[in-house]
Order: structure tokens, then C-alpha cells, then sequence
């Protein structure tokens, strides 16, 4: 691997995924960064990297759907392996406003990957970065694993899974050399907060209501980041192709008993609500998410066997790091909360 380009590069995971391979495994090729810069996408937090690693890391501003820009960047590059986060990535959003998931997260990789069918032998992998939601909900019981049939319940899921069969097809059909992984919700340093455990902190911080969708009884099973990115690091080198391998933190919880963790670890590290009482009084039970997904939990085994990878963060210690990174950068935080994430709020909480 020579000149890995990242899809997504500037949203959460995918500068997580950067920061990790330049920062900590010892590759010496280089990255290429594509990201359309959506509200999702903050290129600042990579302001080190790019002057820390100048002749290692590009950033090229560019839409995954447009094949002619893309087509230049692979070429220009000579890029030989994809590495592809770029999507829509929010459930709420999906379901105030699906077009744009159908665009980016189904035409957007269908594009990629005529153009890696294009260069096949040029770009020798694509490894496809996916979500369990694919799967749909489980019960109380049952773990999903690779053999779990796909059941997607909102647009956001069901536009990973079209591009999940997509991935596999291109395999089947034309031979390309494809990885998955399908891994559950993430949390670390540089989330967004418009996703649940930025959000609740942050609010939390401020004494702002908590605002827990229906009974707050869905669970989760959380992923810290940088275990999500030694994953797909351990994918992409020693991954079988047209393989997919799920990743999951072993970390079931409650959003309600996340929320009330959060709470707690916030009581004793950050000063008191001006009213006194505990942070969980904020607590607000809201209207739930249409199609609301149960449970999810992921069985890993196979990643694990396969490739020794497992997950290194319990949620204790990976929250604590997540918390103390939320309140060590105000300035980041006050970055991202742009006027549409003002507009963003309003529209949906009210
Ligand atoms: P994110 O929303 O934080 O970032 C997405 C990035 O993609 C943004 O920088 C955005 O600008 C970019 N982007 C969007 N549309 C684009 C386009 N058309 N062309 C180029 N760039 C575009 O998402 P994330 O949380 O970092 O998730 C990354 C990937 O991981 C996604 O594919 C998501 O489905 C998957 N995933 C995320 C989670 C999670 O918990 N966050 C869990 C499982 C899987
Ligand atoms: P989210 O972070 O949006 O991830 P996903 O929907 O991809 O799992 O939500 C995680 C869980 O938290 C989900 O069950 C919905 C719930 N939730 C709330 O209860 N309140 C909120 O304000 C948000 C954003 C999520």
C-alpha cells in the first residue's frame, strides 16, 4: 500500500481513521483525503496532521458522486488502495430528509466503484466502511454476525445496505478486490454532536435538557473510535477479500443508562449546575424516533479469530477520555455548532 485515499477524511471517524494511521502504526505511503465538506465535516481538526505530515497528507475537496473529479484524483494520486467513509451518516436526518442518502451513500459509492472497476490491478483494494443497522433490530436475545440477514428499518440503514450489496456485487460480478466491515455506534474525541453521547454531554455541561427518545430502553453497543480504526486498519492489511467482518465494542448498554453514566462522570469532574441538583434531573423523555430501532449488539467473532483484533476500551475509561476531550476543547466544540447546526436543532428538538 503506497497512496491510500480516505473518502470522508474530514467527518469522525475518517479523521479518527487518519490520525491513527499517520500518528501510530508506522506507514510511510500516503494519504489522500476527499471529503465534500458537508455540515458533517470539519478539516480544521486535521490542521495539525497536515502541517505535521506535509509530503504524506493531501486534502482534495471534492464530491464522491462527481466521477470526472474523482476519476482525476485516483489518477493524479495513483492511488492503489480505498478506503471509503464518506456518507450520510445521521438516522434523524434520514428521516427528515432522505434524498441526500440516496445520493451520497448509494450513488456516491456505485461511482467509486465503476472507477475502481476501471483501474482494476491499479487500486488493488477497496474496503467499504459500514454500520450493523444494516441488520435491522433484535429482541432481547441473539448477537448479529455476518450470517444475519439484512433487515434495514430507516432510510439512513437501508441506503448502507443497497451500498453494502453493491460492494459485494462488484466482488461476485467483476472480481474486485473489496473488504466490509459493519461496525456498531461509535463515540471518542471529534463526534459531531449531533449524535447521542456528544450531544448529551455538552448539554449536560451546560444544564440544558437531556432529551432521551421514547423509554430510553434501546441499546446500543458502543465502539470507542480508535478501536473502530485498528479494526478497519487490521481489515485492510490482513482481510480476506470480498469478506465482511463485523465490529463491535462488547459494550451493551441503555441509551438511558448512557445518559445517566454520562451524568454521573460529569458531577464529579466538572463544576455544579447553578441549581445544584445532579446533571440526570435533565433528563427529558421526548418523542420517539419514528421505526426506532430496539437493540443492536454485534458478534465479533470472526474479526477476532481471523485477524486477533478485539476491542481495547471498556465504556468506563472510554467515556472518561471522551469527556475530559469535550471539556479540554471549547474551541472546537463552539467551531462545529454552526448556524446550521443552530437551524438543525431548532427544527428538531424545538
Ligand atoms: P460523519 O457524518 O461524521 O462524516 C461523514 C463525512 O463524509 C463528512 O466529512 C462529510 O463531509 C463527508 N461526505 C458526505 N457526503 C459526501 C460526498 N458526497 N462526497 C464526499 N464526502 C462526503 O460520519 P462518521 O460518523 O465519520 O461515519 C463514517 C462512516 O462510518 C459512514 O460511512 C458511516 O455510515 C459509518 N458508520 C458510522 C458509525 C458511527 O457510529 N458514527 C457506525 C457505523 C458505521
Ligand atoms: P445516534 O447517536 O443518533 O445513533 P444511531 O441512531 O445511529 O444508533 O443515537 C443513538 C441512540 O440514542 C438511538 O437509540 C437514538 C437515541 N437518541 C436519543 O435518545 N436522543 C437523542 O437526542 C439522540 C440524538 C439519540
Amino acid at each position: 500500500m503506497q497512496t491510500l485515499l480516505v473518502t470522508g477524511g474530514c467527518g469522525f471517524i475518517g479523521l479518527s481513521f487518519i490520525r491513527y494511521i499517520l500518528e501510530e502504526t508506522g506507514f510511510q505511503g500516503k494519504i489522500v483525503n476527499v471529503d465534500k465538506l458537508t455540515y458533517a465535516a470539519n478539516p480544521m481538526s486535521l490542521a495539525d496532521i497536515e502541517a505535521a505530515f506535509p509530503d504524506r497528507y493531501t486534502f482534495e475537496k471534492a464530491d464522491i458522486t462527481d466521477s470526472r473529479a474523482m476519476a482525476d484524483i485516483l489518477d493524479r494520486h495513483q492511488v492503489d488502495t480505498v478506503c471509503h467513509f464518506a456518507a450520510e451518516s445521521h438516522v434523524d436526518r434520514s428521516i427528515s430528509g432522505p434524498a441526500e442518502f440516496i445520493q451520497t451513500n448509494i450513488v456516491g459509492t456505485f461511482s467509486l466503484l465503476e472507477l475502481v472497476r476501471e483501474r482494476q490491478g491499479a487500486v488493488g483494494r477497496f474496503h467499504h466502511v459500514s454500520t450493523d443497522e444494516v441488520y435491522g433490530s433484535l429482541g432481547p436475545e441473539g448477537l448479529f454476525t455476518e450470517q444475519t440477514p439484512y433487515r434495514p428499518n430507516s432510510p439512513y440503514s437501508a441506503s448502507k445496505a443497497s451500498s453494502d450489496h453493491l460492494v459485494r456485487a462488484y466482488h461476485k460480478t467483476y472480481g474486485l478486490p473489496v473488504t466490509l466491515t459493519n461496525c456498531s455506534n461509535n463515540y471518542g474525541p471529534y463526534q459531531f454532536p449531533e449524535k447521542l453521547i456528544p450531544l448529551m454531554i455538552l448539554n449536560a455541561l451546560e444544564g440544558k435538557p437531556l432529551p432521551v427518545y421514547g423509554d430510553g430502553q434501546q441499546v446500543r453497543d458502543w465502539l470507542y473510535v480508535r478501536d473502530h480504526c485498528m479494526a478497519i486498519w487490521e481489515v485492510l492489511q490482513n482481510g480476506r477479500e470480498g469478506r465482511m467482518y463485523n465490529v463491535g465494542g462488547r459494550n451493551e448498554m441503555a441509551n438511558l443508562d448512557v445518559v445517566n453514566l454520562i451524568c454521573e462522570q460529569l458531577d464529579r469532574c466538572a463544576p455544579p449546575l447553578a441549581s445544584g441538583e445532579p446533571r440526570s434531573s435533565l433528563v427529558t423523555f421526548v418523542k420517539d424516533r419514528p421505526g426506532h430501532d430496539r437493540r443492536y449488539a454485534i458478534d465479533c467473532t470472526r474479526i477476532q479469530e481471523e485477524l486477533g483484533w478485539e476491542p481495547t476500551e471498556s465504556f468506563e475509561s472510554g467515556l472518561q477520555k471522551t469527556i475530559q476531550w469535550y471539556l479540554e476543547n471549547p474551541q472546537w466544540v463552539d467551531q462545529v455548532r454552526s448556524g446550521e447546526y443552530q437551524a438543525w436543532m431548532r427544527s428538531h428538538y424545538g
